[in-house]
């Protein structure tokens, strides 16, 4: 199995005068990556970052506040977000317009997200993640996984948490528990998060392609994405979650099988960008998948990729 590492390393950000050094390092990480690609995936949240791809904000989403159950029949629900970038911004738009309230946080400070909360309206506001996470009915934890030892304990403890974590070992060090295949990242999570239910979710899917192919419930061209978890009402919390921003649900098991939708798996990222064309280098495979809008996928064929999906050693990534 070749594989064909392509750089991009055209972008160089300036940092803000106050990044620390380690926030440096973080986007440092995710700016000058370039996506690993051979004849059986992409591994490739990478390519939300890379330049010609339009960003989450940017990108054209419905609104889904009239198909949301959630929203639309019980209380007005918070949604808890642990990390407010490319994933947790999606998911906080999305939840705006499901009906939801939204909390808001990050490593900086509430101050920081300031942005953040104007675009979002009167339903939004910024917190510290201790706060974001005693707030919430459920909680989106959308961050670095090398932060995950800082995730509030105490203020998840009974939640459910929404896991969008992916293993990049090139930002997150080398976990040995993960590269043993010991533990799965969602399983590391948990184990950490004692009391807390979590399900894994939201992290097969670049930023971009989250947020243009939502679709109200019932849309026929609806996509759908893996959920993994080890309780079962937490599931059935998550599946809600996703049913009112946009998506069905597809039970792939427990934590220990959520590799099937990790990196280096055909479920991750590449399959929301529909059917490359034939005969492509991988070069220019990857020019199609930063430029296409995305495509459905539906449960289906979700199921199937899980189902046939092969582990491969833990890990995306992340070339400098
Ligand atoms: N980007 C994608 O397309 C994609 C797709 C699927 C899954 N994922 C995974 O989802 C996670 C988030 O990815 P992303 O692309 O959304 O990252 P991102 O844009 O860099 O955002 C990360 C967020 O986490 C916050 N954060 C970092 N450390 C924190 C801490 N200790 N406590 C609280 N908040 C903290 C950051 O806040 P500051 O800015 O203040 O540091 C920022 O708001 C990652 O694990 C990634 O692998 C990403």
């Amino acid at each position: 199995m070749s594989r064909v590492f392509i750089r991009g390393t055209s972008i160089r950000p300036s940092y803000p005068p106050s990044a620390t050094r380690s926030h440096k390092g973080h986007f440092n990480a995710q700016l000058t990556l370039g996506v690993r690609v051979d004849s059986k995936y992409l591994g490739a949240e990478a390519v939300a970052r890379l330049p010609g791809r339009p960003t989450a904000r940017g990108a054209r989403t419905h609104h889904l506040s009239d198909s949301s159950p959630v929203g639309r029949e019980h209380m007005t629900q918070t949604l808890g977000l642990i990390g407010s970038g490319m994933i947790g911004g999606t998911l906080a738009r999305f939840a705006v317009g499901a009906g939801w309230n939204v909390v808001v946080s990050n490593s900086r400070g509430p101050e920081t997200l300031g942005e953040l909360v104007a675009e979002l309206g009167e339903r939004a506001k910024a917190a510290t993640p201790a706060e974001a996470a005693a707030s919430g009915d459920l909680v989106v934890v959308s961050i670095p996984l090398f932060a995950y030892t800082q995730l509030p304990q105490a203020e998840l403890a009974g939640k459910v948490v929404i896991d969008t974590l992916n293993y990049y070992p090139d930002r997150d060090g080398r976990l040995p528990e993960l590269d043993s295949d010991e533990l799965t990242s969602s399983e590391l999570l948990q184990r950490h998060l004692t009391g807390a239910r979590v399900v894994k979710a939201f992290n097969n899917i670049t930023a971009p392609h989250l947020s243009s192919l939502a679709r109200p419930s019932g849309a026929p061209d609806r996509s759908a994405l893996p959920i993994a978890g080890d309780d079962a009402a937490a599931k059935k919390e998550a599946a809600a979650l996703l049913d009112a921003l946009g998506y069905d649900a597809v039970d792939i098991g427990d934590l220990t099988e959520s590799w099937r939708s990790s990196p280096n798996t055909a479920l991750y990222c590449l399959p929301y960008g529909g059917e490359a064309p034939s005969g492509l280098s991988p070069q220019e495979l990857l020019r199609w998948f930063l430029e296409t809008p995305g495509a459905p996928l539906p449960a289906h064929r979700v199921r199937q990729l899980a189902d046939e999906a092969v582990r491969a050693p833990a890990g995306g990534a992340l070339v400098d």
